[in-house]
């Protein structure tokens, strides 16, 4: 089956039909947890990331979108429970929401916008080879280096699945040089590289997409999907 990684710009402010239909579309929990939260931001990201992901498994398995559930490991990681040999995994951050799905090898994708930070907190989080990459890169390229190698990083852990109890120090992901310039990323893990793939990309100038899949052919490009088109799924 065909790996795909989807992605839904979140506006500021949805409009309140479309946000009943949406929160009527999702479970109590995620319900409830929309409600509590501060920002309406967080809200819509939370809730719209179950949205996108019942229709998008609701295709992939023929199911209902209202008769599927979660049930997620001692990680958090979410499984579904018609069907818990479908891999997929979500990501949220700034304005976008991010899905990758499809097949059964283990999926992790992670979204993040890119904020100016101070970059000597890289030095607690990456591995050595990792840091001495990213201290090569121009000056002006840091931040985006760093968000890519963070969002490569998280990609893997999420594909595994075991959160942050796998140290973040304790593997590298790095460019490894082809012919033709081309390049593709690398695990080492424990001084093995692991088989893993993984796949990096600025969506817009603010926000890093990267994405991992134990096995399988990650797409070249993510599927751009419309609040308006994900609404009219649901209608
Ligand atoms: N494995 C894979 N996916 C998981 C997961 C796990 N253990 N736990 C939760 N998820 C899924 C859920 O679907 C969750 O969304 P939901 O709660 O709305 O259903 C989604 O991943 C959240 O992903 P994302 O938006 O990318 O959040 P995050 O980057 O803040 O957190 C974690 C990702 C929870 C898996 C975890 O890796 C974490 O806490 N990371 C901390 C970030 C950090 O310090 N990174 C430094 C990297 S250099
Ligand atoms: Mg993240």
């Amino acid at each position: 089956m065909m790996i795909t990684i989807q992605v839904l710009q979140v506006p500021s402010v949805v409009p309140e039909a479309y946000w009943d239909l949406f929160l009527s579309s999702v479970s109590d929990e995620r319900r409830a947890q929309a409600a509590r939260f501060i920002h309406q931001a967080d809200a819509y990201r939370s809730v719209l990331g179950e949205v996108l992901t019942r229709v998008t498994l609701s295709e992939l398995t023929g199911l209902p979108r209202k008769e599927l559930s979660f049930s997620r490991n001692a990680y958090g990681k979410p499984r579904l429970v018609q069907n818990p040999k479908i891999s997929f995994n979500v990501s949220h951050s700034g304005d976008w929401i991010a899905l990758i799905s499809g097949g059964t090898a283990e999926l992790g994708v992670d979204m993040e916008k890119i904020a100016p930070i101070d970059l000597q907190i890289a030095v607690r989080f990456f591995s050595t080879q990792e840091n001495t990459y990213l201290s090569a890169q121009p000056a002006d390229q840091q931040l985006n280096t760093f968000y890519r190698l963070w969002t490569l990083k998280e990609s893997y852990i999420k594909a595994i699945g075991m959160g942050l109890s796998m140290p973040l120090n304790s593997f590298a992901i790095l460019p490894h040089a082809h012919q033709h310039g081309k390049h593709d990323w690398r695990c080492n893990q424990d001084g093995q590289i692991v088989r893993h793939r993984f796949y990096t990309h600025s969506l817009d100038e603010q926000h890093m997409l990267a994405a991992c899949a134990v096995e399988g052919e990650l797409p070249a490009q993510p599927e751009v999907v419309t609040l308006e088109s994900l609404c009219a799924e649901l209608t």
